[in-house]
């Protein structure tokens, strides 16, 4: 049995199958609406989610199969004080495959090890986000034909935000890119990240706090939000929030191949003026979510279509 806890639970080879079967649903969705028939998704989560939540429900109702769950621990169990583990081995019982998101870093692991069904990991606290990175490749290959020699800007709350941590350990197998971590001081990238994946792996990357200096340079801009609910004290929040806003005046520097993308929700990150911007990919960014957990789901299930 597969679970999805982390991009590195995929191949290299695994990742370009589903991007190549996302295509394929793209171009042929007739042909997959009924994989997953009499097949049932949980999606089960402790933490507000409008996009990945609804993107795997989409997914599944796409593939023919149907839809559990609940989108707030407190109209569960969860709020009469049962643990993740219960609550695994209960839906379990009922659900072929679980996407879980939780607040606590590692949740997707417990659950993973006390399911008796395939669990995806939507998001465990400040950690991993691997769904999220497999639509943002499925974008960056759209977009821009290419998965390796890439220049990624990655900017905004990269301590906390579990997307750049997911995107940073996937793009790092592909030759050729390099990073550009655009951050406040208070907010650079985990230790973790820094060694683990980028020194180890020998990548090259650039830390500054500088936006407006880095965007020529660059083929991605990943904007991400200030994680206000990962902070200790709200001041610190209101002191760094708005420290990057990509604004119009910003993007002039840009090349006319830049894309940017955006897990979403954005706060104040992005002026809204950008979105009718070529280069703005955020929206069609959250299209290809869907796709790409048709794919996942039809893999973690050893599904394909008959015909
Ligand atoms: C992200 C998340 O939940 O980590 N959103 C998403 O899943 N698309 C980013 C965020 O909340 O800032």
């Amino acid at each position: 049995m597969r679970h999805l806890t982390d991009i590195p639970d995929l191949t290299a080879e695994e990742i370009d199958e589903l991007i190549s079967v996302a295509c394929d649903i793209i171009e042929r969705p007739d042909r997959y609406s009924q994989v997953c028939l009499r097949k049932k998704i949980a999606t089960l989560f402790y933490e507000p989610s409008t996009r990945t939540r609804l993107s795997f429900e989409t997914a599944m109702l796409d593939l023919g199969g149907s839809v559990i769950g609940f989108s707030s621990a407190d109209n569960s169990s969860v709020a009469k004080g049962e643990s993740v583990a219960d609550t695994i081995k209960t839906v379990s019982c009922f659900a072929d495959i679980i996407a879980i998101r939780h607040p606590k870093e590692g949740a997707a692991y417990v659950a993973a090890a006390n399911s008796s069904v395939p669990v995806i990991n939507a998001g465990d606290g400040g950690h991993s986000h691997p769904t999220q990175t497999l639509t943002d490749l499925l974008t960056i290959k759209r977009e821009m034909g290419r998965l390796g020699d890439l220049t990624i800007g990655c900017c905004g709350d990269l301590k906390f935000g579990r997307t750049v941590h997911s995107l940073i350990s996937a793009m790092s197998r592909y030759s050729g890119v390099r990073f550009v971590l655009i951050s406040p001081e208070e907010l650079t990238i985990p230790d973790y990240v820094r060694c683990d994946i980028l020194d180890k792996n020998h990548i090259p990357y650039k830390e500054t706090r500088d936006l407006e200096t880095s965007i020529p340079d660059l083929d991605i801009l990943y904007m991400t939000r200030v994680q206000r609910e990962r902070f200790f004290n709200e001041a610190d929040y209101v002191r760094l929030k708005d420290t990057y806003v990509l604004t119009p005046e910003k993007l002039a520097g840009a090349s006319d191949n830049m894309r940017v993308l955006h897990p979403l929700p954005r706060v104040n990150e992005i002026s809204v003026s950008i979105d009718s911007d070529p280069r703005a990919a955020y929206f069609r960014q959250v299209r290809n979510g869907k796709f790409i957990r048709m794919a996942l789901i039809m893999m973690l299930l050893g599904l394909t279509p008959g015909f």
